[in-house]
C-alpha cells in the first residue's frame, strides 16, 4: 500500500510528503530534479531520481515499492514560458502525463490524483467559478492540464482508473513548522516576490495593473495554503479507498484577496516598507480569478487550517528568511 508521489521533491510535491508521514502512510518519490530538492525530502522517504515519461522505470518503480496510488505532481508551471514554449510544456506535463497514466493502468493501479489548475478556466467571466463552468484555457500550460483532465476521464472509462482532478487556485504560504516552502529562483508569484522584497533579495517590487474593475483597482486572486491543499489530496485518497468515485474539484477558500491587500500584509508581517512601484498590466492577468469551493468541502469534508492571508504570508516569509542557510540539496 505504497503511494507514489512524482514531483515530491518540489514545492507542492514536498509539502504532500510532510502530510502522508504524518499520517504513517508508506511513500515513494519519483522526482527528475529539475526544479526539485532533495534536501525537501525528508531523508526516511525513498527518492528515485527519474522521469515520469520513462514507462519502464516507472513500472518497475510501482512494483519495487508496491504502489498502489499515485498523486502526480510533475509538471512545468510557469504560464508565460508556457507561450514561448507551448511544445515543451506538451512534452512534459501531457505526453509524458500519457505515459504515466498508461504505467498506472498497465500496472493495476486503482487510484490517480493529478495536480489540475484554474488555469483551465481561462478567463471565465463569472465570479466565483464553480467545476461546472466550462474550461477555457488560453494559456499552453492550462491546455497541456486540460488535456490530461480528458485522458484520465477517458482512461477512468475505458479501464476503471478512479481520477480525482484537483483544480488548484493560487497556491501559497509554507509548512507551518518551517520544513518546505516554495524554493525555486526567478520567482514570479505575487507572495514570494513580495517576501523576497521584504527580505532584501531584490529590490523592491511591482504591482501589475492598478486599473482593473476592482474595489482597489487591483487583481484579486483566491489564495490557498499548501498545507491545505496538500491535506485536499489526502482526503481525496481517503474518499477514493473508501470506494468514493474521482471527480473534479476546485481546490480553493471562496474569496479572494487583491494585490494591493497581499503586499500590505506581506509589509505587516515583515515590518519592512519595500518599494513598491505601480505599473502596466501583466499580459492576460483576469481581473479576478475566485472559485466557491463548496463541492470539496461537501465532498471530502475538508476544512481548511490556514484561511488567513495573514498565516499563509507569514509561512512563506518564514520560509523565505530561512532560505539562504536551509539544506535543499542532498545525495540521493
Ligand atoms: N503580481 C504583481 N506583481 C508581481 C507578481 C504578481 O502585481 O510581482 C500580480 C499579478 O499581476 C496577478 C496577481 O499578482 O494579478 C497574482 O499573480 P501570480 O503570478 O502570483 O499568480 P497568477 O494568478 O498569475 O497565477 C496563478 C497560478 C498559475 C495559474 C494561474 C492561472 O500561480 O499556476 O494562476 O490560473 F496558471
Amino acid at each position: 500500500m505504497t503511494i507514489l508521489i512524482t514531483g515530491g521533491a518540489g514545492y507542492i510535491g514536498s509539502h504532500m510528503v510532510l502530510d502522508l508521514l504524518a499520517t504513517n502512510e508508506k511513500i515513494v518519490v519519483l522526482d527528475d530534479l529539475s526544479t526539485g530538492f532533495t534536501g525537501l525530502v525528508p531523508a526516511i522517504v525513498p527518492l528515485v531520481k527519474g522521469d515520469i515519461g520513462d514507462k519502464p522505470l516507472v513500472k518497475s518503480v510501482i512494483e519495487n515499492y508496491g504502489v498502489n496510488a499515485i498523486m502526480h505532481f510533475a509538471a512545468k508551471i510557469v504560464v508565460p514560458d508556457s507561450m514561448t514554449d507551448p511544445l515543451g510544456y506538451y512534452l512534459n506535463n501531457t505526453a509524458k502525463a500519457r505515459t504515466l497514466i498508461e504505467a498506472a493502468v498497465e500496472s493495476g493501479i486503482k487510484n490517480f490524483i493529478f495536480s489540475s489548475t484554474a488555469a483551465v478556466y481561462g478567463e471565465a467571466g463569472e465570479m466565483p467559478v464553480t467545476e461546472n463552468t466550462p474550461p477555457a484555457p488560453v494559456s499552453p500550460y492550462g491546455r497541456s492540464k486540460l488535456m490530461v483532465e480528458w485522458m484520465l476521464e477517458d482512461a477512468a472509462r475505458a479501464y476503471g482508473l478512479n481520477a480525482m482532478v484537483l483544480r488548484y487556485f493560487n497556491v501559497a504560504g509554507a509548512d507551518h513548522a518551517g520544513r518546505s516552502g516554495q524554493s525555486t529562483p526567478r520567482a514570479t508569484h505575487l507572495i514570494k516576490t513580495a517576501c523576497e522584497a521584504a527580505t532584501g533579495k531584490r529590490n523592491g517590487m511591482s504591482v501589475f495593473g492598478t486599473d482593473y474593475d476592482t474595489p482597489d483597482g487591483t487583481c484579486i486572486r483566491d489564495y490557498i495554503h499548501v498545507s491545505d491543499l496538500a491535506r485536499a489530496h489526502r482526503l481525496s485518497l481517503d474518499f477514493m479507498r473508501a470506494g468514493g468515485k474521482g471527480t473534479v474539484l476546485n481546490c480553493a477558500y471562496g474569496h479572494g484577496s487583491s494585490v494591493m491587500e497581499v503586499i500590505k500584509a506581506v509589509k505587516q508581517a515583515s515590518g519592512v516598507d519595500f518599494p513598491v512601484s505601480l505599473t502596466e498590466r501583466r499580459a492576460g492577468d483576469p481581473p479576478e480569478v475566485v472559485a466557491t469551493g463548496e463541492k470539496i468541502r461537501a465532498l471530502l469534508g475538508w476544512a481548511p487550517a490556514f484561511d488567513d492571508l495573514g498565516v499563509i504570508v507569514a509561512d512563506a516569509l518564514a520560509w523565505e528568511k530561512q532560505l539562504a542557510t536551509a539544506a535543499l540539496n542532498r545525495p540521493v
